[in-house]
């Protein structure tokens, strides 16, 4: 939550950087923003309520250069989203930008307070100026003042400070949430990740906890917490600064619905042998998956709903008992689990505070780890005994989609590697597995197809004020993700259930002003079963859009009911093609009702706060 840019160099171009690193940072929160620039004897602070825009505006009128600023996006923890409360927060002559949360705020504050300090804002981030502020006396160099600043800080943070008395000079430390350093020639930048960052250099520094970087035009020396110099490597992170941008497409969401394929193709590309009909994860080499007796996947969001579709998936083709928790709850109840527990934590940023501290804890009982995320060396991949990646590419939209669907096949494909380990599958098996998942980007990018109907459909639809989804088996998570996508840009009231459950609760919501989105792709024993509800729904007059494989469905339907086509494609990956035409639907209506799609009120992209 929160983003968090600084830059020493070229006095011109320090605020387009920092503007730009903040466009780019705005997923990790929107809700205000503002930089500060320093040069020999003038600092300047710009804050602005609201979106990025409106602090643009205001800085336009005021022409200024600096070689060195920082510069802030904010996700209102302590104190609500107003000018006043935006950051930098100052004290004296220090200014700092942070993301993360402060534990013990309100205590230092009181202290600060009874020494005579003023506060002129809610947030716990203000009280971080005055600490370094009060350190910071003749003689002392601002890294000195920092860090006796933080010697009682408690909680998690990122944070970028700068003096008016050392104009040169940016601090940086972290604790807990990201932030990476990188240099060109002559220019130095930070920021909370990567992409703010990615237009000027791919070669990546990542600051680890514990460290604090001391930026000047001329170095970046990185010190641990003691004051001892020491060494982080530059990483080359491949990603293309192209992959940023929207490319024609009106919003990243769009776009990222549409990479799909592509994004199916790069995470299996390299997995599986097609002479062999095997899969291999060289990261779990020396993973002992015999030693495994249950595993728990545990995830938030999206990627919950990609766990719960990952037990269907590991149970059903490794037959290893498998649970699935929100990540929010596992950690604080009573759970039961061994040295012979796998935990397979799922994040798409890797930062999310519930799922890192969970497998931290799980790590704690003994548990092995295994981290699946998107993101290169952030927390949950460097947390865990194990990491795999998804090569979705930078997802940019609030809403999840290309993370959702790479995190399934991963974890088919891992449910596959398990098996066949573990001797669970012979070959005949492994065989139609694995060429079930060659053919899967093709059955997408015909999904895809879908994009100009379903425009049209939500026109029909984006008017009603509730929506219930309905899916069974494998794709009874994939009704939820449905409801969760609609529910989280479009605003408008949807729930997902399993289709059984209907008749226990949600049948009496049933009526003419209740679409029901029903998945039935056509497998086995859940097809007859998905009818018996379809009919269930028709007799109380409700309006059905159905997903299916079925075309005959066709002769089924009433008037007012509507048919979404999708390509007949293998039971298990199922889940990767009914789930298209959900996200092209939430996207359409909130397209319709005029929402903000890629930011959508309330949330951000990465939740650093538990
Ligand atoms: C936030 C996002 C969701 C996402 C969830 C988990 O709530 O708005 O889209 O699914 O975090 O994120 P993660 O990065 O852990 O997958």
């Amino acid at each position: 939550m929160c983003g968090i840019v600084g830059y020493i160099g070229n006095p011109e171009r320090t605020i387009g950087v920092l503007l730009n690193g903040l466009k780019s940072l705005e997923y990790r929160g929107y809700d205000s923003a503002g930089i500060c620039v320093v040069s020999e004897g003038e600092r300047n602070t710009v804050r602005s309520e609201g979106k990025l825009e409106n602090l643009k505006i205001k800085i336009e009128d005021k022409q200024i250069t600096a070689p060195t600023g920082i510069g802030h996006t904010r996700w209102a923890t302590h104190g609500k989203p107003t000018e006043n409360n935006a950051h930098p927060h100052s004290c004296g002559p220090v200014s700092i930008v942070h993301n993360g949360i402060i534990e013990n705020y309100s205590d230092l504050k009181e202290e600060l307070s009874a020494r005579g300090h003023e506060f002129y804002s809610d947030t716990d981030t203000e009280v971080l100026a005055h600490l370094i502020e009060e350190q910071y006396e003749d003689g002392v160099l601002l890294e000195e003042a920092v860090l006796k600043g933080f010697e009682r800080v408690e909680g998690s943070y990122a944070v970028a400070v700068l003096s008016e008395n050392e104009p040169d000079k940016i601090v940086a430390l972290r604790k807990f949430s990201p932030l990476v350093i990188a240099e060109s020639e002559n220019e130095k930048f930070i920021a909370s990740d990567v992409p703010a960052i990615l237009p000027y250099s791919k070669n990546i520094i990542f600051l680890e906890d514990g460290d604090i970087a001391v930026i000047t035009s001329g170095s970046i020396k990185i010190y641990n917490y003691s004051g001892q110099e020491i060494k982080r490597d530059k990483k080359l992170i491949n990603w293309d600064p192209v992959m940023i941008e929207k490319a024609g497409y009106r919003h990243y969401m769009l776009k990222e619905i549409h990479e799909q394929p592509r994004a199916i193709l790069d995470t299996i590309r390299g997995r599986f042998s097609e002479s062999e009909f095997t899969v291999e994860f060289e990261e779990l080499l020396k993973f002992n998956s015999k030693d495994i007796s249950k595993i728990l996947i545990l995830g938030c969001g999206t990627s919950y709903h990609a766990s719960l579709i990952g037990k269907y998936l590991i149970e059903s083709i490794a037959g290893i008992s498998t649970e699935v928790d929100l990540s929010s709850e596992f950690r604080y109840r009573d759970n039961v689990i061994d040295d012979k527990t796998l935990i397979l934590s799922i994040s798409q940023s890797g930062e999310t505070a519930d799922t890192s501290e969970a497998l931290i804890a799980a790590k704690e009982q003994g548990a092995v780890t295994i981290g699946l995320t998107n993101v290169e060396m952030s927390k949950i991949a460097r947390e865990a005994d194990f990491t795999v990646y998804t090569k979705a590419g930078p997802e940019i939209g609030v809403a999840s989609t290309k993370a959702f669907t790479t995190q399934i096949i991963t974890i088919y494909m891992m449910a596959v590697y398990l098996a066949i380990k573990r001797k669970k599958i012979d070959k005949d098996l492994s065989k139609d597995l694995i060429r079930s998942l060659i053919s899967l980007p093709k059955l997408m990018q015909v999904a895809l197809e879908l994009d100009s109907s379903i425009k049209v459909l939500a026109k029909e639809f984006h008017t009603y004020k509730n929506f219930i989804y309905l899916g069974r088996g494998i794709n009874y998570p994939v009704a939820l993700e449905g409801s969760l996508k609609l529910k989280e840009i479009s605003y408008i009231h949807a729930e997902g259930y399993a289709a059984g459950e209907m008749k226990h609760g949600p049948i009496a919501l049933i009526d003419e002003n209740m679409p029901v989105v029903l998945i039935a792709p056509k497998h086995g024993n859940y097809f007859q079963k998905i009818m018996g509800n379809f009919q269930e729904i028709k007799a109380r007059g409700g309006r059905i859009i159905v997903v299916t494989s079925d075309s005959s469905f066709q002769n089924q339907l009433g008037k007012d009911d509507r048919i979404i086509l999708i390509p007949e494609c293998s039971e298990l990956l199922s889940p990767l093609v009914t789930v298209i035409p959900l996200q092209f639907l939430a996207y359409h209506i909130a397209n319709l009702l005029g929402t903000d799609i890629d930011q959508p009120r309330n949330l951000a992209k990465v939740v650093t706060v538990e």
